[in-house]
């Protein structure tokens, strides 16, 4: 393709592929839907909208909601249709990436797809943060980047507190990096970084509708920064991007955001339960979770997801990733998912052990 920049031709495909199954723990979906009254009512006004003309081309009205909602100024709230495409953003907009090994896809694929100078370092044996190793390469004295670091952690689940992210942030903002801190997942974990960044201008938050607020479909995500850096943000990004259904139906979400506290709170206890029974597994070694999935290791990944879909259950193998060999990745579903799930993998461990 001589059209395109030299760089894309090696590009690899954003890693998914789709399976049909009964049971779908591969996305780190809500397993519960906006309630039917909120959608009802979106529906309705939706059929007296005209949908002939633009949304608001600064998003004002979802801007401000947020900003309300997360006690955050409104000129520092950047909206975009899914993280994911302001995380890329300001992978595209970087002099350079930094990232950490394993992590969430999407960081090393938007700096490929930008062309954006990237670098890993990879996380401990036990998945510990590599504080001395970021410290050396925010420290290098070489042009500063962005740092993508997703806490909770995608996809080992692990979370790290204040005192942990304070010290790669420091280090960071005297030699001139921007921090993502992406929060995804920060409804499940015991605290956020809101506050301490609100006096961190390097220091910006990501975060989705896609995950506790069982809006994946919508496709809303949004950062809370400095302003100063949230208007070099925006000039980046199209105009009118958030189209219209998507605005109302978070909108209503966060007029009546009464479902998400309870929501929560269910995926939470069952994310408990299915931690401590699967310790019981005779071969798979399931790692602690401050999130809405479970990162599982197993003798071989490709059999287990096989084994699990053969039974109606769809996880996600992690296997292609650094560090995580032999792992697969389970969304918390509904009570009677994760009771599918947990019978599928008890069983596949009695074949295992029936065959020898
Ligand atoms: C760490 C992390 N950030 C962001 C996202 C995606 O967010 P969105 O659906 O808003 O693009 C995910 C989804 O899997 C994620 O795991």
């Amino acid at each position: 393709m001589k059209a395109f920049k030299p760089h894309l031709a090696e590009l690899p495909f954003y890693p998914y592929e789709h399976h049909q199954a009964p049971i779908k723990l591969d996305q780190n979906e809500s397993p519960y839907d906006l309630p039917q009254a909120l959608k009802d009512e979106v529906a309705e006004r939706l059929k007296e909208t005209p949908l002939n003309r633009y949304p608001a081309m600064d998003a004002g009205p979802i801007k401000r909601a947020i900003a309300a909602f997360e006690g955050w100024p409104e000129e520092g709230v950047v909206v975009a249709p899914g993280s994911n495409a302001v995380l890329s953003t300001l992978a595209l907009a970087a002099r350079r990436v930094l990232d950490l090994v394993p992590s969430f896809s999407l960081y090393k694929w938007a700096a490929k797809v930008a062309g954006t100078p990237w670098e890993g370092v990879p996380l401990g044996p036990e998945f510990e943060l590599p504080t001395t190793a970021l410290r050396a390469h925010l420290e290098d004295g070489e042009e500063p980047g962005v740092f993508f670091f997703p806490n909770p952690h995608a996809p080992t689940g692990r979370f790290w507190g204040p005192e942990v992210v304070e010290s790669v942030v420091a280090p960071a903002a005297a030699s001139g990096w921007l921090v993502v801190l992406d929060e995804a997942y920060y409804q499940f974990a015991p605290s956020d970084f809101k506050k301490p960044a609100r006096e961190l201008p390097f220091v910006i938050i990501a975060r989705t509708f896609s995950k506790a607020w069982g809006l994946a479909g919508v496709r809303l995500g949004y950062l809370l920064a400095d302003p100063g850096v949230a208007r070099e943000i925006e000039k980046m990004l199209p105009p009118f991007r958030i189209p219209t259904p998507t605005a109302m139906f978070a909108l209503a979400a966060l007029e009546n955001p009464g479902y998400l506290a309870e929501t929560v709170e269910k995926i939470r206890r069952e994310r408990e339960r299915v931690y401590l029974e699967l310790k019981a597994h005779p071969t798979w070694q399931v790692f602690k979770s401050h999130t809405n999935f479970l990162l599982i290791r197993t003798p071989d990944a490709e059999a287990a997801f096989t084994g699990l879909l053969k039974k109606g259950v769809l996880v996600r193998r992690m296997d292609n990733q650094p560090g995580l060999e032999g792992c697969i990745r389970v969304t918390i579903g509904t009570p009677v998912e994760n009771d599918a799930f947990l019978k599928a993998a008890f069983e596949l461990a009695e074949e295992e052990r029936a065959e020898g």
